[in-house]
């Protein structure tokens, strides 16, 4: 491991005491902790950390801030650093980090402008509750913009995740695609369970059923990308049994909505794997838009 760094954590959230655990458990040392609240310090870093009782980070002297509150807080606590630590910023190799996913480093600006290095990192993965044991970031694949050298992704290598770049002009669209890829996935998965249980499936049976076909799917797009991998009644083109599916989720305007909306989707994948098919592709088309 690179030399351990002295970690200060402003926000003890969900995120922020995972991140902290497993730096913690990879040798770095939490010295800090801040939070607006007063929540207690978790058990983890309760020997090691003072509790902060304003933002400056004082005799603490971290090399490494993480601002792990709340995505529309971000910017504020950096507003608040820079005016009551400018000076202290100043001169010194301070790396100034949140956990966004969707913000950029940009909303750090207020810190860098005092001299500080910034960056994000973003871990792909949700923390529903915090992560005491250390694991949090084993081998966790984490977004990072990491300006100081890669010190950052030496961070999240020393915890046993996988670090990639990002670009901080396009980060929105890396977000966008993380939240279809996991939460579109997880609601659809929701209603595609509802409808399995009305066709009279064991209701034990259908998790291992769903999440079986759903892996298979996976390994076929790993393997060959998303248009080749496409299969189904939009890549054959059996337009009856599209207006089926519609007709079936007549009773719920809202998923029939968004059948038709990822249909759409689907079929334009299916148009750039297959452009010899095109006339019915058009067919089907027409079809959806006026079904
Ligand atoms: N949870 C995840 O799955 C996950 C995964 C990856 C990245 N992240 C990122 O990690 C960060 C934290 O998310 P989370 O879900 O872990 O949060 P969380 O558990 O909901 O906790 C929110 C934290 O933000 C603090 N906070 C809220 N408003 C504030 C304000 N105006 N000033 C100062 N502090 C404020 C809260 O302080 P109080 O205790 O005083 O309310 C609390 O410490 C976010 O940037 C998020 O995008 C989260």
């Amino acid at each position: 491991m690179s030399s351990p760094e002295r970690i200060a954590v402003y926000g003890l959230s969900r995120a922020g005491c995972s991140v902290a655990g497993a730096l913690s458990g990879a040798g770095h040392d939490v010295v800090a902790v801040w939070n607006r609240s007063d929540v207690g310090v978790p058990g983890p870093f309760a020997d090691g950390a003072c509790v902060l009782d304003s933002i400056h980070p004082g005799d603490a002297d971290p090399t490494v801030i993480l601002i792990a509150v709340s995505d529309d807080a971000i910017g504020e606590v950096a507003g608040q650093l820079a005016r009551d630590a400018g000076t202290w910023l100043a001169g010194r190799e301070t790396l100034v980090v949140h956990l966004s996913g969707c913000l950029s480093r940009e909303v750090l600006s207020p810190v860098s402008e005092c001299g500080a290095a910034t960056g994000s990192l973003h871990p792909l993965r949700s923390f529903d509750q915090p992560i005491q044991d250390g694991s949090a970031l084993r081998d966790v694949w984490c977004a990072v913009e990491d300006v100081a050298g890669d010190r950052l992704s030496a961070l999240v290598k020393s915890c046993g995740g996988h670090p990639f770049p990002v670009n901080s002009g396009s980060k929105r669209d890396y977000h966008l695609a993380a939240a279809m890829s996991s939460n579109f996935l997880t609601a659809l998965l929701g209603v595609a369970g509802e409808r399995m249980a009305r066709a009279g499936v064991d209701g034990e049976l259908i998790p291992r059923i769903i999440s079986d076909l759903v892996r298979g799917t996976l390994d076929n797009v790993v393997e060959r990308g998303a248009a080749e991998a496409l299969t189904g009644p939009i890549a054959r083109g059996d337009i009856d049994v599209i207006e089926q599916h519609l007709a079936t989720l007549e009773d719920d305007p809202e998923a029939q909505e968004a059948y038709r909306v990822l249909a759409g989707l689907t079929l334009s994948l299916a148009e750039r794997a297959h452009p010899e098919r095109r006339d019915l592709h058009e067919r089907l088309r027409r079809r959806l838009c006026s079904s």
